[in-house]
């Protein structure tokens, strides 16, 4: 079975072992960052600008992301940081870019759900992916903003508007996903969390997010309690953050890590680098009756070069996988209606 790059083939050397593999050829790649100024942009910008891949780093905010460039350029990497304020400069932003990565909008409070962030992310998104549709239009555009499971539909939808739709190079960023799995995994079954790669499909949202932890690597066996327990688990990691924090917004910390992770290897397969799976929330036929949904994939030279079949699920994801289709089909299709209203 294909496996995720794990933390130890990283070649940013955040990691305890630096990948001793080759890279295939590697070519400048310009990175827009969108809400480089809030919780996870800062970080995310911090770790874009230690990426080796990385030769140009655009930060786009409509608030505070001057100061955030002038900090970061100042770290003795070779990637050249530019900052860019308000919509007047978000075509600067933009310009020249092969990845778009976007974080711009709100994060939710105590007591709320993805889906009710809604209202105020739907509109933020639909103008940055109309702008990268018109400055960019060949970029990778990778969304973070929530509610993913609706925000990835609305851009593809304004993508389609302005015949630049390509959906190989649509992406929402559920990474953080399979960065959590792999993490609870790695500590129920006293793993070395490097050698841990847990496949999750669906979505990102309560139900939608789906851990296939039958097609684990190394091979994990639980009970079904401990599989129910260890699947709400991960499905709730991001609530848990929501409170913990307690009002001062959600995951941003372990977010970057995991955007930086998604970058990385969107990077290494634009640069010919085989062998390059993610799991990621894009449009696909893999599922009837469900334009999107979060596979695994293979990353190439033009984005998603395959979305690979779901595999085979126990009795347990299969119960799952149903039970939440609606709701995924639903914010879908709530996506698609705004972005054509
Ligand atoms: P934040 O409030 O700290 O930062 C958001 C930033 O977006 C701010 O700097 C803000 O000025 C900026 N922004 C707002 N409107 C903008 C616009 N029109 N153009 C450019 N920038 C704009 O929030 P955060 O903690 O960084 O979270 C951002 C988003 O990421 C939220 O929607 C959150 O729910 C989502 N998120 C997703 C995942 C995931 O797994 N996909 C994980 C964590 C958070
Ligand atoms: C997460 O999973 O941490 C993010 O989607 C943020 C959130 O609102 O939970």
């Amino acid at each position: 079975a294909q496996t995720s790059r794990g933390p130890s083939s990283r070649v940013t050397g955040l990691s305890p072992r630096v990948s001793r593999r080759k890279i295939v050829k590697c070519e400048a790649k310009k990175v827009a960052l969108l809400g480089a100024g809030g919780g996870i942009g800062q970080p995310l910008s911090l770790l874009l600008k230690m990426n080796k891949l990385v030769t140009e780093l655009s930060l786009y905010d409509i608030a505070g992301v001057t100061g955030v460039g002038a900090d970061i350029s100042h770290c003795n990497t070779p990637v050249k940081v530019s900052a860019f304020n308000g919509p007047e400069e978000l075509e600067g932003a933009l310009k020249g870019a092969e990845l778009i990565i976007i974080p711009a909008g709100v994060p939710r409070k105590p007591g709320m759900t993805r889906d009710d962030l809604f209202n105020v992310n739907a509109g933020i998104v639909k103008a940055l992916v109309e702008a990268a549709s018109k400055h960019c239009p060949e970029a990778i555009i990778q969304l973070v903003t929530n509610p993913v499971n609706s925000t990835v539909p609305i851009a593809a939808e304004v993508m389609k508007k302005a015949g630049t739709h390509n959906p190989a190079k649509i992406m929402g960023v559920s990474t953080l996903d399979v960065v959590r799995a792999n993490t609870f995994v790695a500590e129920a079954k006293k793993l070395d969390v490097k050698d841990v790669d847990v496949p999750v499909v669906g979505g990102h949202a309560g139900a939608t997010i789906l851990p296939l932890l039958s097609q684990a690597t190394p091979p994990v066996s639980f009970t079904d309690a401990e599989k129910k327990m260890m699947t709400e688990k991960i499905q709730n990691a991001g609530t848990v953050v929501v409170e913990a924090k307690a009002g001062k917004g959600s995951a941003t910390l372990s977010m970057a890590y995991a955007a930086a992770r998604m970058a990385e290897s969107t990077l290494m397969g634009l640069n010919g680098e085989p062998n390059i799976y993610e799991c990621s929330y894009v449009q696909s036929d893999v599922v009837p009756d469900c334009p999107f949904f979060a596979s695994k994939l293979l990353l190439g030279p033009g984005g998603v070069a395959k979305v690979l079949p779901l595999g085979n699920m126990d009795a347990f994801e299969q119960a799952c996988f149903h039970a939440m289709l609606p709701e995924l089909k639903a914010s879908t299709q709530k996506g698609i209606d705004f972005a054509n209203a």
